[in-house]
């Protein structure tokens, strides 16, 4: 992997370059998120990410997770692409030492219905005791059944209110938040203009009509981003984009 921008660099990035090219603000907040869309803007491929992405785009998300307290993702993409508990390699566990973090972040799951088994392994096997954001009355009717493997917090009404729920992280000590998705959540997180930082990993197919966009749902208002970075692994590109 080597730097494009805002220097060219003609030597490859280690593990440690690349944790340090996605830096977080000491003692502020920050949400980051990390998405991965082929050139013509397709979100999934046979109806997943993880087909799209290349080795770059697996070793960037893993190193993302490095520097993160917590974890956010939306119910339909855990439901889809099937995520286990959220377990670090033992390198990785040391490069999150290394910065004052636990062993592995904490997997928050946001959620309108919790339609979820509190007996699913994604629970009962964590390493850190996942957070579950949902409304208000779903947490009032449901939340209970997950008082042994999980915190819940119940914020809004209709949807999540997420401003509250990024506040209620934070209370907790969770204030770098890397989003991992989906693009219903990413839509939600835009219109609550809680975006401060998007890395997108431009993965190099062409993948034809049908996919959805890295966002979904009902209309936002425009965002100004500015470039931080650019990076590249073979054919793949990672942009790193910030609040303008
Ligand atoms: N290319 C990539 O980088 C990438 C990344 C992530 C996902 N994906 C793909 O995206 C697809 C999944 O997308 P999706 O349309 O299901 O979107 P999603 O945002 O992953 O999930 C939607 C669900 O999450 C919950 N949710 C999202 N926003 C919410 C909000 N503001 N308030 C309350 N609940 C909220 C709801 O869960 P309940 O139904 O439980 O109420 C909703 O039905 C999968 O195909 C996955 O592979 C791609």
């Amino acid at each position: 992997m080597r730097r494009l921008w805002p220097v060219a660099d003609p030597d490859p990035l280690s593990d440690e370059d690349i944790v340090a090219a996605y830096p977080t603000p000491d003692g502020q907040r920050l949400l980051r998120v990390n998405f991965v869309s082929s050139v013509d803007g397709a979100v999934t491929l046979e109806g997943r990410s993880a087909p799209l992405g290349g080795p770059g785009d697996r070793r960037v998300l893993g190193l993302l997770r490095v520097n993160c307290d917590a974890v956010l993702v939306a119910a339909g993409t855990v439901r889809v692409e099937g995520y286990s508990p959220l377990r670090t390699g033992e390198d990785r566990q040391r490069m999150r030492a290394e910065r004052g973090r636990t062993p592995d972040p904490v997997l928050v799951l946001v959620t309108r219905r919790l339609g979820f088994d509190p007996a699913d392994p994604r629970f009962t096997l964590a390493p850190q005791r996942p957070v579950i954001v949902t409304t208000e009355g779903t947490a009032t009717r449901v939340g209970g059944r997950f008082a042994e493997v999980a915190d819940v917090i119940g914020v809004g009404t209709e949807d999540v209110d997420l401003a509250a729920a990024l506040d209620a992280l934070a209370e907790r000590g969770l204030v770098h938040v890397l989003c991992e998705g989906g693009p219903h959540l990413l839509g939600s997180l835009i219109d609550a203009d809680l975006v401060d930082e998007i890395c997108l990993t431009v993965a190099p197919k062409l993948v034809g009509p049908g996919p959805g966009r890295i966002v979904a749902g009902p209309p936002t208002a425009v965002r100004e981003l500015s470039l931080a970075h650019i990076l590249a692994a073979e054919d793949e590109l990672f942009l790193r984009y910030t609040r303008a």
